[in-house]
């Protein structure tokens, strides 16, 4: 059965997801602000929540249309054929947001989107009275400019969420960010890559999963496996598909740092989890005290963002060693992601050859990036 499928992004992982969802073999493709819509099949649904490292979630599209009045929201979401997805016994609840729209209240059109589904429930079962004791259905509606969207959400919890991190850091970075840091620096698995200020690992562990092939998705389940119109089969099959898709370990370069101990240690504890513990080298180091002896490789990380005078001053410190570091480095390419723009006054080798405004959760941050040579062809 084709199905239309929606990838959503965080602002600025848009390109990085329409890469990934192409690498996965899908089509015509459209990509809309955090919204990478496609074509595929149902049984395609396990494949894309196993295998997307920086999409949030993936949705069914159930249908898209114009919705000035809470009439027409009423109307168009009951004449939808509610019935093919949610069975007699499902339990379903609605999420609603509004944008730029009319109908300005999303706790309104979300039980509006409720009533008119039930009332379709109803009159497909003949039933006054649902169990809910079945598979969950999370729909969700979002109207942006008048025009409403309505999904089945097929992931459940986020897909950041892979199942290995249990410990956490001082402000670590999502998977699915630290994921797309990793596919925007164009690090390839023969490269060394360096996070001098790594804290609970994210951008190595997550490196380190692309580089061995190992589908983000393979430790956690997903809401859509409770669907009876999913089978079972293909489920079990991507599964075992992403499992016989992984690579050896001993291939990758990634180094990790950190001044602080307990952050180094949760760090392996969540490389342990994710499989890849014997890819990373991980050490307690100051930044300031690193010393690279190799001409190439790609430095991504994320500093402490300072709030306090004395974190400034330390902050500071820490960029000048960057600098100092790197300054005669042409061969490495430097990526830092940082809500200060004072960094690029620091590290003076040269000005950022690009610049992107991203958004770690909610702060705006910029993430710097300084391409260095490549290293001569082996
Ligand atoms: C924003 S956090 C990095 C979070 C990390 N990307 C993650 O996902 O867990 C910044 C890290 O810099 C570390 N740090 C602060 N000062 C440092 C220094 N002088 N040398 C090395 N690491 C330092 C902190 O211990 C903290 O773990």
């Amino acid at each position: 059965m084709k199905v239309t499928l929606i990838a959503t992004a965080k602002f600025g992982l848009e390109t990085v997801v329409k890469q990934e969802v192409q690498a996965l073999g899908f089509e015509e493709i459209v990509v809309s602000d955090g919204r990478i819509e496609f074509q595929a099949t149902l049984t395609d649904i396990p494949k894309a929540n196993l295998w997307l490292r920086c999409a949030d979630r993936v949705l069914l599209k159930i249908a898209e249309f114009p919705a000035h009045t809470f009439d027409d929201l009423f109307e168009q979401t009951t004449a939808l054929p509610w019935e093919d997805w949610i069975m007699q016994d499902g339990k379903f609840t609605v999420n609603a947001k509004s944008h730029k729209s009319v109908l300005k209240s999303a706790r309104s059109c979300q039980s509006i989107v409720k009533k008119a589904v039930v009332e379709r429930l109803r009159t497909a079962y003949q039933l006054d009275w649902f169990p809910e004791t079945g598979a969950e259905f999370t729909i969700q509606l979002a109207l942006v400019r008048n025009s409403a969207l309505l999904t089945l959400d097929t992931s459940g919890i986020g897909l950041h969420k892979r199942g290995y991190r249990a410990d956490a850091g001082e402000a670590p970075l999502k998977e699915t960010f630290a994921a797309g840091l990793v596919k925007l620096s164009y690090w390839q698995p023969d490269r060394l890559l360096l996070d001098p200020m790594c804290g609970s690992g994210t951008i190595l562990i997550e490196a380190a999963m692309m580089g061995r092939n190992i589908a983000p998705g393979l430790q956690r389940s997903f809401a859509a496996e409770g669907w009876p119109t999913i089978p079972a089969e293909a489920w079990a099959q991507a599964r075992q598909e992403a499992q016989n898709a992984i690579l050896p370990s001993g291939n990758l370069q990634l180094q990790g740092s950190d001044s602080d101990l307990a952050s180094i240690e949760i760090a392996k504890s969540n490389a342990a989890k994710a499989g890849v513990a014997d890819d990373i080298h991980f050490q307690v180091k100051d930044v300031r005290k690193l010393w690279i002896d190799q001409q190439f490789g790609i430095v991504i990380t994320n500093p402490p963002y300072g709030i306090r005078l004395a974190e400034y001053r330390e902050l500071n410190s820490i960029y000048i060693a960057l600098n100092k570091m790197f300054r005669k480095k042409d061969g490495w390419s430097i990526y830092i992601l940082t809500a200060d723009k004072k960094f690029p006054d620091y590290f003076k080798r040269a000005k950022p050859n690009r610049v992107r405004k991203l958004y770690n959760g909610t702060i705006q941050t910029n993430y710097y990036q300084y391409y260095g040579r490549k290293p001569p062809k082996s």
